[in-house]
């Protein structure tokens, strides 16, 4: 196989959302899952374009404009402005975002019309339809309710019925009304255009089995196929919001013709703006690569229609197009009711949108089985992977290195920690191949491994132990180096997926950007910055509280026929206890990972005020004083590290507060029976507590 050319020229896509309804954590697995996609490529160096656009035609939202009383053209500039803060919301990063009403997308839907009709793909035929007369309009199939012709349910849509799933066209309805104005609607023959996918067969047959489709769905074509291709209906009488047909009195194109065009004008935009050849990326020689993000319930226009009709007009064809699964929420499809119909916009006012990318990603696979987003689990594996893994690396490293060794990292190592540091750098080319196929959960899990080997190393190096004892520097400095350097790969690897994150962790290693390819040159020497959290814990609360904001914000509107809100969201435990060996309370910094704990944790510690009734240096340590402690009730000797902090004399007669039931500990200088509090990073700059006059020695601190 030749090797592609370097930088690859990539335009790739998310389906186009419509302009009729929001954004919600269903539509977020795709523009989320095409996004880390762009961004690896992006890292890797490529030429990667990523547009996308409001899908912004269509009867539904022609009449959702008439019922708030506004013109299409105001609805859909609302819903792109709406739906553009959401995605910027989830740092997903479009180079363009178009919509289906513009200009450019006239132009690519009428020539692309023109081509066919000159090459005789388009005919003409009368079909008979359902007609509201009061409305003067044809009604779409779930435009038109009534009772289902096979099990007599009622209020069922006009192509499916949802109680025993029988399909059927609009007219077979028992009963039907038109569900715009509830008037009987009258069968009216009209004219129709249509596109004649059965001329393409061929093509079409050929084209999905040539590796442009996944398995699954290019098994499913085959079905399509092999029962036939029918005439696909183009065109819509008005009243109708989309573009007129060139040469017809009254008929638009249907939505479905201009969405996928949309793709291409979105670029055409882009292309305005950023100089790129247009006809580079679309004429029939084309080199680039063109891929499409979708889902599953839109494989019929993307791996059928799509590719017939740039086929028919003289473009070139997609590379592939790519179906992933719909979104669960705890085992179940999305439910007004139950609060996990979640919007974009919902979760990004209580959660970090880092959290959910990350999930999704360690979720997704290169097939088209549906994602489940279970709730317990979402928290424990964004506080066990990101927080307790990855970013605790950081911030049990940061401290030593800020504080020790003056921010700057070591110049050079072992033979055996660079051993180490190889084994992570070499995992990048097959953490690529892993992104290269969406296969995003296989590539978290290989990064979670690595993280583990990460921590391994830092628990059996222990650089907080290191630091305490003498003579111990150089190892110190190795072991707080490599784990930077380790984080520093670890993050270049999860950069595509939690890009805020690598952002934040850019300042604090003092790197300019992620290049995929920068790991194979370790950090050393090299001065970093201050390590500041860069994520915090996922809580249980906040995720209860998302989702009764969901239940509320959807009920009232979405519930009118009575129906129970069945389920209240259950109350989660409490996720399991993190990884036990962080360390963060020896850097001093601020512990992202802090648990918090019951009132009946904080009951088990006994505090006690304690008078100091004697203070003594101790001559063999530089740090300690020996301290003789008044608890009422008896005498303890505590020896703390406050020696540059005070003068033992001073000490001597004050108030302060001790630990009165931690474990004794034998010291090389005697035993320790307590410990006393006190704020501050250490050296000279620590004070003990010091209760207000009144205080007397024994009482107990709560
Ligand atoms: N407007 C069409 C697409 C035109 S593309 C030329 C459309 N819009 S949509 O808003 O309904 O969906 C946009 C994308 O989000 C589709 O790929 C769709 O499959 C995906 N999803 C919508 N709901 C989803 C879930 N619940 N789960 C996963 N993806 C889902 O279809
Ligand atoms: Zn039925």
């Amino acid at each position: 196989m030749a090797t592609p050319p370097h930088p690859r020229k990539i335009l790739i896509t998310s389906a186009l959302p419509y302009a009729n309804g929001p954004i919600h954590l269903g539509h977020m697995v795709e523009y989320i899952q095409t996004d880390i996609w762009s961004r690896f490529q992006k890292m890797r160096g490529h030429d990667c374009v990523y547009v996308c656009a409001d899908d912004a035609h269509g009867t539904p939202i022609m009449l959702r404009a008439e019922a708030e009383g506004i013109t299409p053209e105001a609805l859909i500039a609302k819903s792109s402005e709406e739906h553009q803060a959401d995605f910027a919301g989830f740092n997903v990063a479009f180079d363009h975002y178009h919509s289906t009403n513009s200009p450019e997308n006239k132009y690519y839907a009428e020539l692309i019309y023109n081509r066919l009709k000159e090459k005789g793909y388009i005919a003409r035929k009368s079909i008979s339809q359902f007609y509201d007369p009061e409305k003067s309009m044809f009604l779409p199939d779930r435009f038109v309710k009534g009772t289902c012709p096979k099990c007599g349910a009622e209020d069922q849509y006009g192509d499916n019925c949802e109680a025993c799933g029988a399909t059927y066209a609009p007219t077979d309805l028992v009963n039907p009304k038109s569900a715009v104005s509830g008037a009987t609607p009258i069968e009216k023959d009209s004219d129709h255009l249509f596109f004649e996918l059965d001329q393409f067969a061929d093509m079409l047959k050929s084209w999905t089995r040539e590796g442009h489709l996944q398995t699954q769905i290019a098994n499913k074509i085959d079905e399509w196929l092999d029962s036939g291709l029918r005439g696909w209906d183009i065109s819509r009488d008005a009243p109708y919001f989309g573009f007129e047909i060139p040469g017809e009195k009254d008929k638009y194109f249907y939505v479905w013709l201009d969405a996928p065009i949309g793709y291409m004008s979105s670029f055409k935009a882009y292309c305005e703006k950023s100089g790129l050849d247009f006809d580079e990326y679309w004429a029939k020689d084309s080199k680039a690569e063109l891929y499409h993000f979708i889902g599953k319930d839109i494989i019929n226009f993307h791996a059928l229609f799509w590719p017939a009709m740039l086929s028919g007009a003289d473009f070139r064809t997609p590379d592939a197009v790519w179906a992933h699964g719909f979104l669960t929420v705890d085992g179940q499809k999305m439910s007004k009711s139950r609060g996990t119909f979640i919007m974009a916009k919902t979760y990004l006012e209580h959660l970090n949108p880092e959290y959910l990318r990350y999930y999704f990603a360690a979720k997704l696979t290169s097939r088209i089985d549906d994602i489940d987003l279970n709730l317990e689990d979402f928290a424990q594996r964004v506080n066990s992977d990101l927080v307790g893994k990855v970013i605790n690396i950081a911030s049990r490293c940061a401290g030593f290195v800020k504080k020790k060794f003056d921010g700057k990292l070591a110049e050079s190592w072992s033979d055996s920690a660079n051993e180490l540091y190889l084994q992570f750098a070499n995992a990048s080319e097959e953490i690529a191949g892993l992104y290269e196929k969406r296969e995003y959960g296989h590539a978290m899990r290989e990064i979670m491994a690595l993280a583990d080997r990460a921590n391994e190393y830092i628990a059996e190096t222990a650089p907080w132990v290191l630091a305490k004892e003498e003579g111990k520097e150089a190892e110190l400095y190795e072991s707080v180096s490599v784990g930077i350097n380790l984080f520093r790969v670890l993050m270049s690897y999860l950069a595509p997926v939690i890009p805020a994150t690598a952002e934040k962790s850019l300042a604090f290693l003092n790197l300019d950007s992620w290049q995929w390819e920068a790991v194979h040159q370790p950090l050393m020497g090299h001065e970093i910055n201050k390590f500041k959290a860069l994520m915090t814990r996922l809580e249980m609360p906040a995720i209860e509280k998302m989702v009764e904001a969901s239940a509320q914000s959807l009920t009232a509107k979405s519930v009118p026929d009575g129906k129970k809100d069945d389920s209240k969201p259950k109350k989660q435990s409490q996720e399991k206890k993190m990884s036990e060996n962080k360390q963060t309370a020896e850097t001093g910094e601020f512990d992202p990972l802090a648990e918090t704990i019951t009132i009946d944790d904080f009951a088990k510690i006994d505090l006690r005020i304690a008078k100091i009734v004697n203070a003594e240096a101790v001559p063999e340590a530089d740090k300690l004083i020996k301290l003789t402690l008044d608890i009422g009730f008896e005498q303890r000797q505590v020896f703390a590290g406050i020696k540059a902090a005070y003068n033992p004399e001073d000490l001597i007669g004050k108030l302060t507060v001790m630990v009165a039931n931690l474990a004794p500990r034998k010291m090389r200088f005697g035993l320790s029976e307590g410990m006393v509090l006190a704020a501050g990073p250490g050296g000279s700059d620590l004070y003990i507590l010091n209760p207000d006059d009144g205080a007397k020695p024994g009482m107990r601190v709560k």
